[in-house]
């Protein structure tokens, strides 16, 4: 199939990539010539494991293609797939200003068109056009009335939600836990079905549904995801304040089938391109209709607090002023492990807190310094490359991002590069015990502080 991502972002690389490599025709569009020049040179512009070698394999196969050319990409298309960012706006509704822009350039490009296949008089070979992006139900009537504005040649409507995890979104994509399809009626759902057999054969599992519930299954599963993390991390803080440790919580509850162990970690809240914004969309949905969503809208402000809670034990330990100068290590900055995406990272609202404190900060990530430096931290931060020098003298680590890398470092190095051997742990990688044995002061979430100093007022 002849097909056009719009959108060459962590989702439209991706999946075009993926139906690139089954063997259909793909295009990604981006209106980002310089992301369109690295993907031309055999360059992905962001980090996702597996994924450079697969864009070269197909590009070279003459496959895939990358362009900024609108009007062809979208004329040639069978299907166009709207895979543009949909970030939250000042109130925190899904600002559609990208997908509505796209809609628009669809339409003109089917007037345009010629008219035969992907935008023909035939009704059942008809364009399709499909929204990725996560948006609230209701857009893809906005987005068929925005393309009618443009054209009154037929085309079609779908929805498909897309589910990847960064670090780990080519195997999401070829192995789909599922894939769910919303379309406007049989014949689309059937031609958008098929599309997804090479990815759904083995018994991956594809529904096929209405359009607005399939627009609402997208923001259900993340809400869910996010609330069970906020969840967690209530659990947490009140683990703090009576003494119990929330890995044995987390054994004894998780044992229980009816709850499982997935997705219930104690740390820093949860961050990325897509959590934060698509809880805040919910409530906004919420809200618009009149029945507000007062459990999301906690979900959201434990995970605020979350951050907070962890800079508290900074300034508890160093005291009032007491981070002024200091300089402070940070391993890793990206949102999580397996990906250079720091939007909505924790490890921001952390080095800025210790910046406004009058530290200074140097940082470690394995992919992310590039992302952080474009993110307007240049200057503000200093990065290493590697993990043991940049804690010479520091007056502690703060773990941000549970990159493999941190799980089993050289203890006795660390401690003996280190000003102060403290450790703030904001992704509990660590044995209690064994930082005690380690001879490290080790905060971390949900379980006793090790060798803490005693407040002088206690
Ligand atoms: N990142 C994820 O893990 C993930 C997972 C599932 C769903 N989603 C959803 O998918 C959507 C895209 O997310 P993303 O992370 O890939 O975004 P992104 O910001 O990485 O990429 C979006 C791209 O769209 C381009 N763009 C904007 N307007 C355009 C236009 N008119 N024509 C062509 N290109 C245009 C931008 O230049 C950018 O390269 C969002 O709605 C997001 O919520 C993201």
């Amino acid at each position: 199939m002849r097909i056009t991502m719009v959108g060459t972002g962590y989702v439209g690389l991706v999946t075009g990539t993926c139906f690139a490599n089954v063997g259909n025709d793909v295009t990604c569009l981006d209106i980002d010539q310089k992301k369109i020049d690295k993907l031309n040179n055999g360059v992905s512009p962001i980090y996702e494991p597996g994924l450079d070698e697969m864009i070269q394999r197909n590009t070279k196969a003459g496959r895939l293609h990358f362009t900024t050319d609108a009007a062809n990409a979208y004329q040639s298309a069978e299907v166009v797939f709207i895979c543009v960012g949909t970030p939250s706006d000042e109130k925190g509704r899904a600002d559609l200003k990208y997908v509505l822009a796209a809609a628009a350039d669809i339409g003109k490009a089917i007037e345009a068109g010629p008219g035969s296949t992907g935008g023909g008089a035939d009704e059942r070979r008809a364009k399709i056009i499909v929204v990725k992006s996560t948006v609230p139900v209701g857009t893809n009537k906005k987005v068929q009335d925005e393309i009618a504005k443009h054209t009154k040649k037929p085309y079609k409507m779908g929805s498909n939600p897309e589910f990847l995890k960064e670090g780990a979104a080519i195997n999401d994509f070829n192995k789909p836990d599922r894939v769910v399809i919303g379309a406007e009626d049989e014949g689309t759902g059937d031609r958008l079905r098929k599309l997804y057999d090479p990815f759904t054969r083995n018994g991956h599992p594809i529904f096929v549904m209405d359009i607005p519930s399939a627009e609402m299954v997208k923001y259900a599963a993340n809400a869910m995801l996010a609330t069970k993390i906020s969840f967690i991390n209530e659990i947490a803080a009140l683990c703090e304040h009576y003494g119990s440790d929330v890995d044995e919580v987390w054994r004894g509850m998780t044992s229980d089938k009816r709850i499982g162990n997935q997705f219930l970690y104690p740390g820093l809240g949860y961050g990325g391109s897509c959590f934060p914004k698509d809880v805040l969309a919910c409530i906004s949905m919420g809200d618009e209709c009149g029945h507000p969503t007062p459990l999301l809208t906690s979900v959201h402000a434990v995970n605020q607090d979350q951050r907070g809670r962890f800079i508290k034990k900074l300034d508890d330990h160093f005291g009032q002023g007491g981070l002024s100068g200091k300089r402070v290590a940070v391993w890793g900055i990206a949102f999580k492990p397996g990906t250079d995406d720091i939007r909505e990272a924790p490890s921001l609202t952390l080095m800025n807190a210790l910046l406004d404190r009058g530290a200074s900060v140097v940082a470690h990530d394995p992919v992310a310094h590039e992302t952080c430096r474009d993110h307007g931290m240049q200057d503000r931060i200093d990065y290493s490359d590697d993990v043991y020098d940049m804690l010479d003298g520091v007056d502690a680590l703060v773990i941000c991002t549970d990159w493999p890398e941190f799980k089993q470092p050289d203890f006795e190095q660390m401690r003996k590069r280190m000003g102060q051997p403290v450790v703030f742990d904001g992704r509990n990688l660590y044995q209690t015990q064994a930082m005690r044995d380690e001879g490290f002061v080790y905060y971390s979430v949900g379980r006793e502080p090790v060798n803490a100093p005693v407040p002088t007022n206690a």
